[in-house]
């Protein structure tokens, strides 16, 4: 990846700059911009990164006629760039972090045996959350039984490695287990049964999980937009399961942040009427935090007006969002000019998030084409991630830090 770029004005030689380099004068200027150091004496630093002797040379010279006070910030100000030009690129993580920001990824909880696949997560990502393993159908063998083995596998995960957990999903007419929607239940079995899953679920994951989907899915795709008949809940309780589940969610943690999470409510409609007009009733009897935008988008995606009306309605009713299963895709096979396009697509979302305050999370629905579930769900596409099956940064994920360089 070595673009040239020509290098900043008062350089003293000109040469053409890595793609490292690139970031690290962006880094550089970003970073003198927020201290108000004196901006030449930072940015006329010669970096060259091959040559470490011509780069402490001239350090010296430049500090010597420098102030004590700038000698600090000169110094906090090197010790990150320093690490990039010794080959320690900051990772999204770490950028994100510094932005007071949560970038995350699903995770397939098998796959962390992996050792780049935990390495890769750890080090890029600050929050996570498990793309099957927290769901009934996982957790729930039988009605007598919960298996948690696996999920406690990620909640150590993120403890170990400091990772936020979101729960995924409490509440959901899919992902359930055959004893649940084969048997014969009353409205009241129904609740109760609901009700012991809630609440044993987020008392295990109690100070591990800060926040749940508490109901997935509920809004219906199609007229009457409202909470859908359909689905083993609406059928077997009626549509008013949704606030009950989150009545027994609060019960259950009322630290945690409960959430609604959907699809196809990001923007303008009437699914995204419906979805706020359900997030303004839950909020008027104070059971809800927030709103999951799943966000499985096409590449070529751009936020616009309608998301940032739609969040500043949401903010107003002090409601969060949270990006919650994003990824992009398109039809492989692959080419430079489709992966473009993506990295577009996240460019844009990610400054929408950076920009709307009540926007507190950007999670992925994984991180490497190696396991997505978009080839299994959408006939012939893919590549809707930010690394590649070998774990190498796609050009989605430099315009992620890009963006967050900005
Ligand atoms: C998907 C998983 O990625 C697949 O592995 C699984 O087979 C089906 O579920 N909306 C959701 C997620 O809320 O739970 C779904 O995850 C993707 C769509």
């Amino acid at each position: 990846m070595a673009f040239q770029h020509s290098r900043f004005d008062n350089a003293h030689e000109a040469a053409p700059i890595s793609w490292g380099e690139a970031k690290l004068i962006k880094y550089l200027s970003g970073k003198s911009e927020r201290l108000t150091l004196p901006s030449p004496a930072v940015v006329s630093l010669p970096v060259r990164p091959n040559n470490h002797n011509f780069f402490y040379h001239h350090l010296c010279q430049e500090i010597c006629v420098l102030s004590p006070i700038a000698l600090i910030t000169v110094f906090m100000t090197l010790i990150l760039p320093m690490q990039t030009v010794l080959g320690a690129q900051p990772t999204l993580r770490e950028m994100a972090q510094q932005r007071g920001f949560y970038i995350g990824a699903a995770v397939a909880i098998p796959l962390l045996d992996d050792k780049d696949y935990q390495g890769t997560l750890k080090h890029q990502f600050n929050i996570c959350v498990a793309e099957n393993d927290f769901k009934m159908e996982s957790l729930r063998p039988s009605r007598e039984r919960f298996e948690f083995s696996t999920a406690d596998k990620l909640a150590a995960f993120a403890q170990t490695n400091h990772l936020k957990l979101r729960g995924h999903t409490l509440v959901w007419h899919l992902a359930i287990p055959a004893w649940l929607t084969q048997g014969q239940w009353t409205r009241d079995d129904s609740l109760r049964i609901m009700e012991e899953h809630i609440t044993t679920v987020m008392q295990h994951f109690k100070g591990k999980a800060y926040a749940w989907d508490v109901v997935n899915e509920a809004v219906s795709d199609q007229a009457p937009w409202g909470v859908r008949a359909d689905g083993f809940w609406a059928k077997t309780i009626g549509p008013d399961y949704v606030e009950k589940a989150f009545e027994f969610a609060r019960r259950a943690d009322p630290q945690a942040l409960l959430y609604y999470n959907d699809y196809g409510a990001e923007g303008a409609g009437p699914k995204a009427d419906a979805v706020f007009q359900l997030l303004k009733d839950l909020k008027a009897k104070n059971l809800v935090d927030g709103v999951g935008w799943q966000s499985h988008l096409e590449s070529g995606w751009k936020a616009d007006k309608s998301h940032v009306v739609n969040a500043e309605r949401l903010a107003k009713l002090g409601i969060e969002i949270s990006i919650t299963e994003l990824d992009f895709r398109f039809t492989l096979p692959s080419t430079p000019e489709k992966l473009a396009l993506q990295a577009g697509s996240y460019r844009s979302m990610l400054r929408f998030c950076l920009t709307q305050p009540n926007v507190k999370a950007m999670v992925l629905w994984g991180f490497t084409d190696k396991s997505s579930w978009i080839p299994h769900f959408y006939k012939g596409q893919g590549d809707a991630l930010i690394f590649d099956r070998d774990y190498r940064p796609k050009p989605a994920y430099d315009a992620l830090t890009d963006e967050l360089l900005h």
